[in-house]
């Protein structure tokens, strides 16, 4: 058995060539894998939360102090723009019937059975990432 790693040895830097072409750009650091930027940090306010497009997937971003969170945007009940709704405290109200959604659990209020998706959000280099890859198929 060859004990050898088939990498073999680096020669020296000064006369090698690159051993190995980049294969593809190298990605700006600040942006988390996996993740999709959509708007400055500073562009809700503490209490607000908006509706955007992620990736095609329309989600509900709220801010409640410095944390963001972001949910689905369409209410179970009759398809309802939560990014509408009214914020208060952790529980968006849906704008057409009023039903509550807990944007950190994304649980429904009215009915615990029901919930929207809750996204992963990072806040890197002065922006907000969310990660919609879990979203539900719609
Ligand atoms: S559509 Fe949201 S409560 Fe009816």
């Amino acid at each position: 058995v060859c004990g050898r790693s088939s990498d073999g040895e680096r020669a020296p830097a000064s006369h090698a060539p690159p051993e190995r072409a980049p294969e593809e750009p190298t990605p700006e650091p600040e942006v988390p894998e996996g993740f999709s930027r959509v708007c400055a940090a500073d562009e809700l306010a503490d209490g607000e939360i908006a509706e955007f497009i992620v990736d095609d997937v329309p989600i509900a971003l709220a801010r409640i102090g410095d944390a963001h969170h972001a949910v689905g945007n369409t209410c179970p009940h009759a398809g309802g723009p939560l990014g509408d709704g009214l914020l208060e405290g952790t529980v968006v109200a849906c704008p057409w019937h009023g039903w509550g959604f807990d944007v950190t659990t994304g649980v429904c209020a009215l009915d615990p059975t029901l919930a929207v998706d809750v996204h992963p959000v990072r806040v890197e280099g002065g922006a907000v990432w969310v990660d919609v890859s879990g979203a539900a198929p719609t």
